[in-house]
């Protein structure tokens, strides 16, 4: 079964990791350390702090961006479930701005509607949570500009774009953001099994993340409120354990060094879907901003199934029996049976989200799909519109 996407592992992976569990510490030692080093050097953050999963890396940023009950964060309908998660989890309330109709990211004018209309009613809106959807940049400079006017939290939400560039620059997202989160779940450019990461310029925010990914607690003699000797800590804020083991980020340290490499053969897989379904009127290629080179986490195929006649199901069973398993990304999250309970969120209110779900279909991508599966996913999908 060809799957939409999957990790690369090679012996130079297997080997480091082999090397961590023949060692002595297999979680809180060095080579979590020197997988935040390799981090801070690709990204170019100033502090990086690898934890569990991009899910905690978000649950963290929300505690130390200290959103609280009745601080409203943006971010948009079209993201994995955990990006408007992080918002709940503390209590603050998740609204939602379309995505651009070209980039399929938060649409930056609609974010600045969005905070003025809260301004006229006597509401701030706290942060914006911008997601790299399928690998491709927000708009990270206007996104800038209007936090910036109106003193807003910028977080990029960036683990579909790792290894991408945006006006020509693969570090641009902690120049732009407050605060970046990643996840290295297998499916992402590269993977730990379960990890994540906080990278971001303010020593302050990284504290904290350090902090509450390891229950709140404190050894640091500046902030004990007593200090009883070697053995002792301190418990002064509720925390979490959300650490990554180093056999994890020993992966990680490896998985980086191929990261290049594994974004040009997603592109020259793309580069062939492009080629095969450009002039197809009935199907829609991602068209990439000339601002960004693509990292294509996602290959997402927009396919006008109302005039082919065609049901999303039907097209999907007709691929499945071909052995090739595909995805949908995302299902807005508004349309969540949670958010329209507990937000009052309704069908229609961000159609842009809810017509590219319709149509969406993600393609198989990842480093070591071959070129005949590429051929095979062309072919049937053809055959499937046309027949
Ligand atoms: C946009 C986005 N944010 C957050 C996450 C959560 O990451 P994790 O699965 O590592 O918790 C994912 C994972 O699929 C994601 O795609």
């Amino acid at each position: 079964m060809i799957s939409y996407g999957k990790q690369s592992i090679d012996q130079s992976d297997i080997d480091a990791v082999v090397e961590v569990l023949k060692g002595d510490l297999l979680t809180q030692g060095s080579a979590v350390e020197t997988f935040e080093n390799d981090l801070h050097n690709y990204f170019g953050s100033n502090y990086t702090c690898a934890v569990a999963n991009g899910t905690a890396a978000l649950h963290l940023t929300a505690l130390a961006l200290e959103w609280q009950p009745g601080d409203i964060v943006i971010t948009t309908p079209m993201t994995f479930l955990a990006t408007a998660n992080c918002i709940v989890y503390v209590g603050a309330t998740p609204d939602f701005v379309d995505i651009d109709i070209v980039s399929y990211t938060i649409d930056p004018n609609q974010v600045e509607e969005k905070v003025k209309d809260f301004q006229s009613k006597g509401k701030k809106v706290k942060a914006v949570v911008g997601i790299d959807y399928g690998g491709h940049s927000c708009d990270w400079k206007a996104l800038r500009e209007i936090a910036d006017k109106y003193d807003l939290q910028l977080v990029n939400d960036n683990c579909h774009a790792m290894g991408a560039s945006y006006l020509g620059d693969k570090q641009y997202a902690v120049k732009y953001a407050d605060v970046v989160t990643q996840s290295y779940h297998p499916v992402k450019h590269i993977t730990t099994g379960e990890g994540g990461a906080v990278l971001t310029n303010n020593s302050t925010i990284d504290e904290t993340v350090r902090r509450l990914k390891n229950h709140g607690m404190t050894k640091d003699p500046n902030q004990l409120v007593s200090n009883n000797g070697p053995w002792y800590y301190e418990m002064q804020e509720m925390g979490f354990n959300y650490r990554i083991t180093d056999f994890q980020c020993a992966l990680g340290s490896s998985q980086l060094k191929k990261l290049d490499q594994f974004v040009k053969k997603r592109r020259e897989i793309a580069l062939k879907y492009d080629e095969s379904f450009s002039n197809i009127d009935t199907l829609k290629i991602p068209k990439p901003h000339n601002s960004i080179e693509h990292a294509y986490h996602l290959y997402p195929l927009q396919i006008n199934l109302d005039e082919l006649a065609l049901t999303k199901l039907d097209f999907f069973k007709k691929m499945n029996e071909l052995d090739i398993d595909l995805q949908v990304h995302y299902i807005p999250v508004h349309l969540q049976p949670f958010f329209q309970q507990n937000y009052g969120f309704n069908v229609g209110d961000f159609p842009i989200s809810e017509s590219f779900y319709r149509n969406e279909v993600s393609l198989p991508i990842y480093p070591d799909l071959l070129k005949d599966d590429v051929a095979l996913v062309v072919k049937n999908i053809l055959e499937i519109i046309s027949s």
